[in-house]
């Protein structure tokens, strides 16, 4: 993800879902320097191993979209440029092609603002993929989850894309979209 440039610096982070709770990243830290070790175990009550590092500042929606959505196995968050940009012009991404049916449906909606790392952004957020498997994230940046580590990377990959492909679409101002019926046979 970092290497990538999905996610500068110390942005991001990344989860899987283990025993009753989760296994996350820790806050802060450059991907380029974590190991396995700084990995933190998460339980379903939200309550983080002792002595290990300190986990995500957004654990919660981490946690939360594991609550809610029985099939999701891995979360991806990550402030990629387009679709980070998308999200601060709080642009969700229409149906201008056909390939948005990855997130799950017609669209990738946008998750309204609320503070990193509170509750209120997981509410936010579990109410944004309610039929979706990838989301922007007003003035903040991309969510995806998904079945594994990798396929769940892909789709955070696939949501950049298209969000760099939909800017350029924007900028010469002949936007298209897709009605119902054919993202319905998409689909
Ligand atoms: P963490 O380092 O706490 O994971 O925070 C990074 C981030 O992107 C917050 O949204």
């Amino acid at each position: 993800m970092s290497l990538e440039g999905l996610s500068p610096v110390r942005s991001g982070n990344v989860s899987a879902r283990f025993s009753d709770g989760m296994l996350i990243t820790p806050t802060a830290m450059a991907y380029s320097v974590m190991t396995a070790d700084d990995v933190v175990f998460i339980d379903a009550e939200g309550a983080p191993q002792r002595g290990g590092r300190a986990p995500s500042s957004e654990w919660h929606f981490h946690l939360a979209i594991y609550g809610a959505k029985a099939e999701a196995r891995a979360v991806v968050h990550c402030h990629s440029t387009s679709a980070t940009a998308l999200a601060c012009a709080r642009k969700s991404i229409p149906a201008f092609h056909y390939m948005v049916a990855v997130a799950g449906g017609q669209d990738i909606p946008l998750a309204p603002y609320a503070t990193f790392g509170t509750p209120e952004l997981a509410q936010a957020v579990v109410a944004t993929l309610k039929d979706r498997r990838a989301c922007l994230l007003a003035n903040h940046g991309q969510i995806a989850f998904g079945e594994t580590l990798e396929a769940t990377l892909d789709l955070a990959r696939e949501v950049e894309a298209l969000a760099a492909q939909y800017i350029a679409v924007l900028q010469l101002g002949a936007v298209h979209i897709l009605d119902d019926e054919e993202m319905g046979i998409v689909l």
